[in-house]
């Protein structure tokens, strides 16, 4: 009897009809490890969050909230914006960090993929992100990052990845995180 897939919600830092970002995503998805399950956790209909709005929270916030509740591990796949996370994803985790206490990122195993065009593979976006994940208790798989430059010249007209060398890293990567998951997923299970 094989076990059931860990549930990984795919955080994409984008919301180009076009985006590099969910191509690889969409990639990922195809060639994960058995053990893993992505689905991609949609960002794009969640107002602002403002603190005001909690008693009556709007319902994309609480349809992310539950979302992400009920997935085992967070893989987010983020370009970056003037150095930085987009606001989309920064607001996606604002609203899932709040009310203060009932944060849904609270211990999830997670993994931070960063893309570019240019050759820096937006190396500041993926720091800032880890930033912001130490903060929500968020454990982040330290190594091998994974700063992906060049992203446009990496996929095929299907979308799968035809550059040996970052096919091998990715697929590298991905072991590693259900490795990661495997580890740590259990743990947020007993502290339930
Ligand atoms: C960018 N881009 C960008 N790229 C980068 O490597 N570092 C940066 O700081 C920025 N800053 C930035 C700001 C804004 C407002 C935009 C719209 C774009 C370029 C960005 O990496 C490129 O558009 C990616 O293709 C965006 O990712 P998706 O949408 O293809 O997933």
């Amino acid at each position: 009897m094989t076990a059931k897939p860990f549930e990984v919600g795919v955080l994409v830092g984008s919301l180009r009809k076009a985006s590099w970002s969910r191509k690889l995503a969409l990639a990922l998805r195809a060639t994960a490890p058995a053990s893993l399950a992505l689905d991609i956790i949609e960002i794009g209909a969640m107002p602002l969050y403002n603190y005001d709005d909690e008693p009556h929270a709007p319902q994309p916030w609480l349809h992310f909230r539950n979302r992400v509740r009920a997935v085992d591990a967070l893989l987010f796949v983020t370009p970056e914006y003037n150095r930085s996370i987009p606001s989309v994803l920064k607001n996606a985790i604002d609203v899932g960090s709040r009310p203060r206490g009932s944060s849904v990122f609270d211990a999830k195993p997670a993994a931070v993929i960063s893309i570019s065009p240019g050759l820096m593979g937006a190396f500041g976006a993926n720091q800032h992100l880890r930033q912001c994940l130490v903060c929500l208790n968020v454990p982040t798989m330290p190594a091998p990052e994974a700063y992906i430059g060049g992203i446009e010249h990496i996929f095929d007209a299907d979308g799968a990845i035809t550059v040996e060398a970052t096919r091998t890293f990715l697929d590298g990567f991905m072991r590693a995180f259900a490795v990661w998951v495997e580890k740590l997923a259990p743990v947020r299970t007993l502290l339930k």
